[in-house]
């Protein structure tokens, strides 16, 4: 069990960012809720090209959010492009993950001598839309959500950002596909949450077990895996 970093029911009208709630050192977070004018590099111009203009919003500003992390870790800005199924390709000796949603952009990193991988997500607390639970939940852990405290949140919607973040934590480790049936996680109500992934599943250095923290705010819910080394 992991142990919350804040209090997952507090306001979020205290200047703290959403994720730095539940990220710590030495993962560094950066997000906006206002899209960013970045310069990007020539080949991420043709990454989003023909893209429509929310995409090319949403692609520039988590790599603006990106390059500050990477300037917060004393690296120089690069092309980060999307590369194998969609995952970003950081510079040697980084990791890190990258979310956007409307109204919100994020991007954690960390060295990659201090953290093996990171994933994060962020989506509206709002319920799934209808069916969309049946997809991403087995019975049983839609049952468990049952269970859980009202107190304003998409219990729902965080098991699925939940499933978002450990598969970006997991793909650049297992570099193959985890389907939303092959982990099962468990949301606790102080913050955390554990995914056990289908042990025949986690090939290499891919753990089978993920720890992560999730945080609901008045209009987004967050969550983020950090793996350790
Ligand atoms: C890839 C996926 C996780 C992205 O999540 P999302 O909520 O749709 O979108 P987000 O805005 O939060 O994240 C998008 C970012 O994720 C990152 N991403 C995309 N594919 C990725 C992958 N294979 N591995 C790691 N990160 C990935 C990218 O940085 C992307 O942003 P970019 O395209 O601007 O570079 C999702 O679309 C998906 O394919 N899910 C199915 C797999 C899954 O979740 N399984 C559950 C296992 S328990």
């Amino acid at each position: 069990m992991c142990s919350a970093i804040a209090d997952p029911a507090r306001t979020e009208n205290d200047g703290t960012s959403l994720l730095d709630r539940i990220v710590t050192e030495p993962v560094r977070v950066v997000e906006t809720r206002a899209d960013r004018e970045i310069a990007l590099f020539g080949s991420e111009h043709r990454a989003i090209a023909g893209a429509v203009p929310r995409r090319r919003a949403e692609f520039g500003t988590v790599r603006w959010c990106a390059r500050a992390a990477l300037d917060e870790l004393g690296i120089a800005a690069v092309p980060i492009l999307p590369g194998e199924r969609g995952a970003p390709i950081w510079p040697d000796g980084v990791v890190g993950a990258m979310t956007h949603c409307t109204g919100y952009r994020a991007a954690a990193l960390a060295r990659a001598s201090d953290v093996a991988a990171l994933g994060v997500d962020a989506e509206p607390n709002e319920p799934l839309p209808a069916g969309v639970l049946g997809i991403v939940a087995s019975a049983e852990e839609a049952e468990a959500l049952a269970t859980l405290p009202r107190r304003g949140i998409a219990w729902d919607r965080v098991l699925f950002s939940a499933k978002e973040s450990v598969y970006k934590a997991w793909f650049p480790l297992a570099r193959r596909w985890l389907g939303f049936e092959d982990a099962v996680v468990a949301v606790h109500p102080d913050g955390c949450f554990t995914a056990a992934v289908d042990p025949r599943l986690a090939v290499g250095v891919s753990p089978d077990r993920y720890d992560g923290r999730w945080f609901a705010g008045s209009e987004l819910v967050v969550t983020a895996v950090t793996v350790p080394t």
